[in-house]
């Protein structure tokens, strides 16, 4: 069956162009004027626009932790990233100490496969580099997996050292993988998580002020000089304040591979919310925290100005009540994340497009294009042009909603953005061609979403 959306503004990271677009199995065949004669099935797009379905490079489905569990699993996570806007997401497969990098993707693989909504792959979110491990991760893109993520913070649980960390960026270099780095300096936060716990500080706000903006500066400087030494790029992941963002700018500017992404949470959100009352600022810890206001501003030009890449959710939901509670009387014990799957592209389009901060090509660029490139899934995903799969969000950008835990479809009892006014939803959001999201009803099915093998990393692309 071939289906034509007629009348929309197709916009992509280059382009805003009015025209049809013919989609045939799946794929794009042709973007052309009048191309409804070719169709058996139209879409009308008239006032809207048209956009390559975001790309969520930073997600946390089905995730265990030392106390608890991600809250969304692969179906309910998939359902609120295409309510969203995202019709691909890339999950952490998390290793637990001893286990062969194997056996997790089998474990992640059996998570996804019949739940997931939209197209799936999978990054390495390696915690014990011991045994076979360093063998391992020169297989990974066998296996579609073209990519890792290594820790220098989470002292005693998946922190590595400096001397792991660089193994890793040399063994990476062999086979293409690309490391993806969480920037704090972990030695030092937990000195200062142990001195203020005995202190008797034991609020969420505490969570912040012991996970200092200089440890994730110092941090990233780290990691990027390693990737420097070992002649491999790096990716960022979630980096938060200016001390951070600055290590990154100076690094591209001298023209080292370095890229970076941002979440949505850093750029709308600030550390006041840790002071919220009661326990309430328990919703919104994660690592690393919200911070000063000002820091915003930095990250806004970051991405303007083509430092910071991507933007990601890093969604990782879990429940106020019995999940954030763990940490009641110790904020070292809240589960570290918060939800966003659904929110990181209509919170950005309005933060962004709507406030005039970037433009609505560069929306396209950041929210999908861009980790298409990085991580190897473009020109599959991530653009609008004959031949790549039919993801498509058409997006009304003059709709207005106002973002509430009562209408979303997160498995989780809040929401982060809660009461935020946005102007700009997808009104229609397709899946290779299939529409599974409709003015906010989902109208898919569990276990459309496929696994996608990624590329290596090319500096090409990058
Ligand atoms: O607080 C966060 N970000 N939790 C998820 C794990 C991580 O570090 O990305
Ligand atoms: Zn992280
Ligand atoms: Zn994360």
């Amino acid at each position: 069956m071939k289906t034509v959306i007629r009348g929309g503004t197709i916009v992509t990271a280059a382009d805003v162009v009015h025209a049809d677009l013919l989609i045939a199995d799946g794929k794009i065949e042709m973007i052309g004027e009048n191309l409804v004669r070719f169709a058996d099935e139209e879409i009308d797009a008239s006032g809207k626009i048209v956009i390559p379905g975001g790309i969520d490079p930073h997600t946390h489905l089905d995730m265990p932790t030392r106390s608890t569990q991600t809250s969304d699993d692969f179906e309910t996570g998939t359902i609120a990233a295409a309510a969203g806007g995202t019709t691909t997401i890339i999950d952490f497969a998390m290793q637990e100490k001893g286990q062969s990098l194997f056996d997790v993707l089998d474990i992640w693989h059996k998570k996804a496969e019949g739940k997931a909504v939209i197209d799936y792959s999978f990054h390495m979110m390696i915690g014990d580099l011991s045994g076979p491990v360093m063998d391992e991760i020169v297989k990974l893109p066998e296996a579609g997996v073209t990519s890792l993520k290594v820790f220098l913070a989470y002292k005693h649980t998946l922190q590595v050292d400096d001397q792991t960390l660089f193994q890793s960026l040399l063994q990476s270099g062999k086979s293409g993988t690309l490391v993806a780095v969480h920037c704090e300096n972990g030695d030092v936060i937990d000195t200062l998580v142990n001195k203020a716990l005995s202190d008797g500080r034991t609020d969420p706000l505490f969570h912040a002020i012991t996970r200092p903006p200089d440890a994730e500066g110092e941090a990233t400087q780290r990691a990027i000089a390693l990737a420097s030494i070992a002649g491999v790029p790096i990716y960022i992941v979630h980096v938060s304040c200016k001390e951070a963002l600055e290590q990154v700018i100076r690094a591209r500017t001298d023209g080292k591979p370095v890229y970076a992404e941002t979440c949505v949470h850093y750029l709308v959100l600030d550390e006041s919310a840790y002071s919220k009352p009661g326990f309430e600022g328990a919703k919104y810890v994660c690592s690393p925290p919200l911070r000063a206001k000002h820091h915003q501003e930095h990250l806004w030009s970051g991405l303007k100005n083509g430092f910071l890449q991507t933007l990601a959710s890093d969604h990782c939901p879990f429940c106020y009540k019995e999940q954030k509670e763990l940490g009641k009387g110790n904020f070292s014990l809240i589960p570290n994340g918060v939800p966003g799957i659904e929110d990181r592209m209509t919170v950005f389009y309005t933060a962004g497009v709507r406030s005039g901060k970037i433009s609505v090509n560069q929306f396209v660029d950041i929210t999908s294009t861009r980790s298409a490139k990085i991580f190897g899934l473009y020109p599959k995903k991530g653009t609008i042009a004959a031949g790549a799969d039919a993801d498509l969000v058409i997006w009304d950008p003059e709709k207005e909603k106002t973002v509430s835990a009562q209408h979303q479809h997160q498995r989780v009892d809040y929401n982060l953005f809660e009461g935020m006014k946005v102007k700009g939803v997808p009104a229609q959001v397709l899946s290779r061609g299939k529409t599974i999201i409709k003015e906010n009803e989902f109208v898919g099915s569990a276990g459309w979403g496929k696994f996608v093998p990624r590329a290596v990393h090319t500096r090409f692309h990058g």
